[in-house]
């Protein structure tokens, strides 16, 4: 199989010297098996015309000028596995780190779900420069990817850093970041996000979960290679295209819908905040503010994860564990109780963040290992939990 097989690629230019090198990327990346749709930013199209990327990839080119469809940018932002900025100059660096959306290629990297890569070119001085240095640094604490730049002979007359790597080093990295398929073919069922347990018709009990973890881990586990399904509380985002998402509100309706996909499920990973109680009777119409207190009865819901875990034969079972304190000792109870195959516990609330943040720092514990993945973004934390579980997976599976 091809390094790129299928992989949705959006290959955005911003207006450097460098964007002449990119013709020949977008070709090389179609060559390696991608599908790759094109973004440019005014100033890109300063150096190479649209026409030159529409007939190398065969699709239109989005551009400010040609965006008939207002909404182009945010359809490929959906669209994208990856999005290769390439080349991306000092001050499209600049502005990505600040989260501007004043063109189409800054904005389409705030929206979208799919990691973004960047391959910086520009000239020594700019990239030695402290403004640089601390955005880049910024860059790659954020989880975005970065390649390059190369040290060589410049466009300006330089040498130096600041040279974009050539076209077929960044298929080889952006193939790198695709996982060459260790989960091929498996089904992997995944919740995220929060319950809402309805109290009467427009109030409801929830929490702090935004679904990016549950979101990051089903992308990763698709960019594995494996069948992927959400059933997703409610949350802001939108998953990736090929990902099949059942929306649910309640933690009985997302007991329900996990129960119903089990019969074709390999992995069941259960990232979602649940709501452990319910109200016994909510009420059909909107309470009234009269007396000074109100008592709601909460009765429990059931567990999903524990539920899952318990039935036989069951998928492999990997729960996460949100604690404010005694991580790995209450994990650990947790993996044991529930009988689970592996937990990934984080630490949330306060200062350490965890919930509702973009990065987040994960203990992975099984019956006979613990790992510890430092903080990191919730992109990369994912890609690393799919890996080890995968380890695990497989070794279960395939006894030697
Ligand atoms: O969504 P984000 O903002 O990115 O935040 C991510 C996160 C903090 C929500 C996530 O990393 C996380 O920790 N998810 C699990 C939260 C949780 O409910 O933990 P818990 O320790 O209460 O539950 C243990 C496990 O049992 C979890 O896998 C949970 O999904 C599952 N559970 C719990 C209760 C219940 N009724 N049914 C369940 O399946």
């Amino acid at each position: 199989m091809k390094k790129l097989q299928n992989k949705h690629i959006v290959l955005a230019i911003s207006g450097g010297i460098a964007a002449y090198k990119s013709a020949d990327l977008a070709r090389r990346l179609q060559d390696a098996g991608a599908s790759v749709r094109v973004i440019m930013t005014e100033s890109a199209q300063e150096f190479v015309t649209p026409l030159t990327f529409q007939a190398l990839s065969g699709n239109p080119v989005v551009t400010a000028g040609s965006a008939a469809n207002g909404m182009a940018h945010i359809e490929l932002a959906r669209w994208a596995d990856l999005v290769l900025v390439a080349p991306a100059t000092a001050d499209f660096i600049a502005r990505l780190i600040h989260g501007r959306a004043d063109d189409l290629v800054a904005a389409l990297c705030l929206a979208t779900g799919a990691p973004v890569a960047v391959a910086p070119a520009m000239n020594r001085q700019m990239w030695e420069n402290p403004a640089t240095r601390t955005n880049i640094q910024l860059l790659d604490q954020r989880g975005i990817q970065r390649f390059g730049p190369a040290q060589g002979s410049q466009a300006c007359g330089e040498t130096g850093y600041g040279r974009m790597l050539e076209p077929q080093e960044l298929v080889e990295q952006c193939a790198t970041l695709f996982d060459s398929g260790r989960l091929q073919g498996v089904s992997i069922l995944i919740t995220a996000g929060p319950t809402q347990e309805p109290i009467d018709p427009v109030r409801v009990i929830t929490n702090l979960s935004s679904g990016k973890m549950g979101y990051a881990v089903a992308r990763a586990a698709l960019d594995a290679g494996a069948k992927v399904t959400l059933v997703s509380g409610s949350t802001c985002l939108t998953p990736p295209e090929r990902v099949k998402t059942v929306r649910v509100q309640t933690a009985q309706q997302m007991f329900d819908a996990v129960h119903e996909r089990l019969d074709d499920t390999q992995i069941f990973i259960g990232i979602a905040a649940v709501s452990d109680y319910r109200v016994e009777e909510p009420a059909q119409s909107k309470l009234k503010k009269s007396a000074d207190t109100l008592e709601i009865k909460l009765v429990k819901n059931p567990d999903i994860l524990a539920s899952v875990a318990a039935r036989n034969p069951r998928p492999f079972c990997v729960g996460f564990a949100a604690e404010t304190d005694h991580l790995e000792d209450y994990a650990r109870k947790k993996l044991e109780q529930k009988r689970l195959d592996m937990i990934a516990a984080n630490l949330v609330g306060g200062e350490t963040g965890g919930i509702g943040t973009d990065d987040n720092a994960l203990l992975l514990l099984t019956p006979h290992s613990k790992v510890e993945l430092p903080r990191a973004a919730k992109s990369q934390l994912a890609r690393q939990l799919i890996e080890h579980m995968a380890n695990h997976y497989f070794e279960q599976k395939n006894p030697a």
